[in-house]
């Protein structure tokens, strides 16, 4: 639905999603619905990358759930170029942390459905998978099935997925949480990069800090019951980043800081309920 004041966003700022006044509750077993999120604001610009992070069961997933347009806000605005979301779309990528792949098709076989449910003619889905595969260091596996991958592989190979139906928007919930930390930080040098490349607007929730700091421009950190944003952080590191900004003081002044916070957070009780 279009709306004077979401015409008027999209005509004056540069800002890809706005959230504002956001409410959702959720039907408890117990009792009356419980209001998960409540006066939830911020804004997201073209081409961010923002971190969100919380105490588990604050509602990062749930926030997801709403920008992804799997569940509709109770009330409040969600506006995404202009328009209130209203239901999915392939324009807004979304990763889990388990990888979501189709097991009777190959790598390449996966990385094409996308465009080619979308009617991209097959010739093109074909040689955009391929570099998108190559992209993500798959090329040597176009022809596996999902069950001859490693897990690392499955991973990099939902990112490709994903990014072939070339969403603007890339929503990730704590895709690389199962990985071991090697695996895990090849991922995260990975997504750097193809965000930059791409110029991609990033919004991923994760619970590790560093993880979290090393990929944004901006860490947002909800809390509360029910939860609204309680800090927001600027990185301030160039971009293309190097990874091994963690290195430097001022990265290890912003996780401490951040640390506190959570621990602040998590000792206050603000995460389940
Ligand atoms: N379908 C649902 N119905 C009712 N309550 C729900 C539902 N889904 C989630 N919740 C509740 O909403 C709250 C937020 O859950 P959510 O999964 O968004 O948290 P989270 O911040 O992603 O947690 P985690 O860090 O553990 O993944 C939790 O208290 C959870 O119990
Ligand atoms: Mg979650």
């Amino acid at each position: 639905m279009y709306t004077l004041r979401s015409v008027l966003q999209t005509v004056v700022s540069d800002d890809l999603l706005s959230v504002d006044n956001l409410q959702v509750s959720l039907d408890s077993r117990k009792g009356p619905r419980v209001a998960i999120l409540d006066g939830l604001t911020f804004v997201v610009g073209r081409g961010e990358f923002v971190s969100v992070m919380g105490p588990s069961g604050c509602g990062k997933s749930t926030l997801l759930n709403v920008l992804a347009g799997f569940q509709k806000p109770t009330a409040g605005t969600v506006v995404y170029r202009g328009a209130e979301i209203g239901g999915p779309s392939a324009e807004r990528g979304v990763v889990f942390q388990s990888p979501a792949l189709f097991p009777w098709l190959t790598s390449l076989g996966n990385a094409m459905f996308g465009p080619l449910a979308r009617g991209v003619e097959k010739k093109q889905a074909r040689a955009e998978a391929l570099a998108l595969l190559h992209e993500v260091g798959l090329s040597h596996a176009t022809e596996r099935h999902p069950y001859e991958l490693s897990g690392g592989m499955k991973h990099r190979l939902a990112l490709a997925r994903t990014l072939a139906n070339r969403p603007e928007l890339l929503l990730m919930d704590e895709p690389f949480a199962a990985l071991d930390a090697e695996t895990r930080f090849g991922m995260q040098v990975l997504l750097l990069g193809l965000s930059e490349r791409h110029k991609m607007t990033v919004i991923f929730v994760t619970h590790d800090i560093e993880e979290g700091l090393l990929l944004a421009d901006r860490v947002l950190v909800l809390g509360g019951r029910p939860a609204r944003v309680r800090k927001c952080i600027k990185v301030h590191a160039a971009r293309p980043r190097d990874p091994d900004i963690v290195l430097t003081t001022e990265f290890v002044a912003l996780r401490k800081q951040l640390r506190a916070l959570m621990v602040e957070l998590s000792d206050s009780g603000q995460g389940s309920i």
